[in-house]
């Protein structure tokens, strides 16, 4: 498997001297589907930063394709693709067909191509009948889903979520579920911070858990199920019925 993301002994130190994330060292391959778990102000979202340059580490190295992120910031957000929890913060665009080409229009890509790749990700996401409204107008599982339109837009070879469930009704939960799984089934890396364990875990090839700052566990989600409650992470029912891990979606 090829090597993406080499992560190499990285600290981030808030200004208020608050360590947010500590001695952070891991190898992410092409393919996986991780999911980062870990208690409220554990620092899932701290690290997830870090992957593309939005926050820098005071001390290690962050390597993306072979290159140092510190320098290379472009290169790096074109590879990692992030998706925050809090989508207006994300919105710039006046309509949401607007909003999705927003990136690629910085890229000065032909307008004719521009039309063909945005209509193409909006269809895909249930999307296209809302393109001429205000993405300030959308409802938040809309929001979620525009996100993630604008982000899957660029193409990006590792896609990142931040609590993606969160605010999102059973079908909103599908949709946005059954698209990350598409996205890792056509090549995509998928890391997504959550805590519903149970929605991803069938898919997941591996679960790392945060605590502290500190990465705690790491490992084939198997054999990191049990130890979810012990870091304050609910466990999957099915799991704790003796069931092992079955999928959410039926
Ligand atoms: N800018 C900041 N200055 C100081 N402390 C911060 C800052 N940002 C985050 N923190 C602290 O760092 C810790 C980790 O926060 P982080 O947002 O990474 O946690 P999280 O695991 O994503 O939590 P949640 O599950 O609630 O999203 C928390 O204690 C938080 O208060
Ligand atoms: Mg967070």
């Amino acid at each position: 498997m090829k090597k993406i993301i080499d992560i190499n002994n990285i600290s981030h130190t808030f200004d208020d001297g608050y360590m947010g994330i500590k001695n952070i060292s891991l190898s992410i391959f092409q393919g996986e589907f991780i999911i980062l778990a870990g208690k409220n102000g554990s620092g899932k979202t701290t690290f997830l930063r870090h992957l593309n340059g939005l926050l820098l580490p005071d001390t290690g190295h962050l390597i993306v394709n072979g290159q140092d992120v510190k320098k290379h910031l472009v290169q790096t957000r074109r590879t990692i693709g992030m998706v925050f929890q809090d989508a207006d913060t994300q919105i710039v665009g006046d309509t949401v067909f607007d909003e999705v080409a927003f990136g690629l229009e910085n890229l000065k890509i032909k307008r004719s191509q521009i039309n063909e790749k945005v209509t193409q990700v909006l269809e895909d996401l249930n999307l296209f009948h809302l393109k001429d409204r205000n993405p300030h107008s959308l409802s938040g599982g809309e929001k979620r889903k525009l996100t993630i339109a604008g982000i899957l837009v660029m193409d990006p070879q590792v896609i990142v979520f931040d609590e993606p469930f969160s605010n999102l009704d059973y079908p909103g939960t599908i949709q946005v579920l059954t698209t990350i799984i598409d996205l890792n089934r056509s090549g995509h890396t998928i890391i997504i911070a959550t805590h519903d364990v149970e929605t991803v875990i069938y898919d997941a090839t591996r679960i790392i858990i945060m605590e502290q700052g500190l990465i705690k566990e790491d490992g084939a989600p198997a054999d990191i199920i049990r130890l979810l409650e012990f870091y304050g992470v609910k466990e999957p029912s099915t799991s704790k019925f003796g069931l092992g891990i079955q999928p959410w979606r039926k």
